[in-house]
């Protein structure tokens, strides 16, 4: 394969056939419950994607805007997958700095996204892009789980940031207000708690 054939494009939620590829790299890549989020956040019209692509898929970043009050946004990284064979030669990077661009247009005050610490690879994915890690845990602690909600970051430990108008404490105390619980309680509902119970129901048919 040439790297001179290769194009980021942005992928039309309403492109059916592109999608499902989409779904399928993530599945491949993180097994079936990850895809189902997936999936569900196209149909939702919740994610933006864009695809490195050549022939066939090679790489694909999900993200998402939560708008908040005061005229804060917040911008999710919700997946990034490189299909194993081409990891390594940067894309991951072409992928997470192309939605970054996309979300600051949009703009987005902040940028962040979840992984498990033993991630080494998208740990050194999301600090060689520049972005600051801190525990999961230690936010909910103070905050509870407001960004964990958001990000459906459930099986995570780390949440990875990066300030672009506005920092993370500033974010996290405008997510705390009143008003903006609602809207996180909606999307946490529609991205995360309906698809994690939908799964587990169908697992549930599956083995009576
Ligand atoms: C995380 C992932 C997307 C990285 O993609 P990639 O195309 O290999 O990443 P890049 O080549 O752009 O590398 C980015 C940085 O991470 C480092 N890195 C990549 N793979 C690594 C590995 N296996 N071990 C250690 N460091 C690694 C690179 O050295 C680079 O850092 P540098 O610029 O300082 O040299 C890829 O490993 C993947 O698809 N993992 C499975 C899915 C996943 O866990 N996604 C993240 C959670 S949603």
């Amino acid at each position: 394969m040439s790297e001179d054939s290769l194009s980021v494009v942005e992928v039309d939620s309403s492109d059916y056939g592109l999608v499902k590829k989409v779904v399928e790299l993530v599945e491949k890549t993180m097994g079936m419950w990850q895809a189902h989020y997936a999936s569900t956040c196209f149909n939702q019209k919740i994610c933006r994607s864009l695809a490195i692509a050549s022939e066939k898929l090679l790489g694909v970043v999900l993200f998402y805007t939560a708008q908040l009050e005061l005229d804060r946004s917040l911008g999710v990284i919700y997946y990034v997958v490189v299909r194993e064979e081409y990891r390594g030669r940067g894309f991951g990077k072409v992928l997470v700095s192309s939605a970054e661009y996309l979300l600051e247009d949009a703009g987005v005050d902040l940028v962040v996204a979840t992984a498990r610490s033993e991630n080494t690879p998208s740990r050194n994915l999301f600090n060689s892009l520049g972005y600051s890690e801190i525990s999961l845990h230690a936010i909910e602690e103070i905050y509870g789980e407001l960004l964990t909600k958001l990000t459906c970051g459930y099986e995570d430990d780390l949440v990875f940031f990066k300030n672009m108008r506005a920092s993370l404490t500033e974010v996290l105390s405008v997510l705390s207000l009143e008003s903006n619980l609602k809207k996180i309680e909606e999307l946490w509902y529609t991205l995360c708690y309906r698809p994690w119970r939908e799964m587990r129901s169908s697992r549930h048919m599956q083995q009576i």
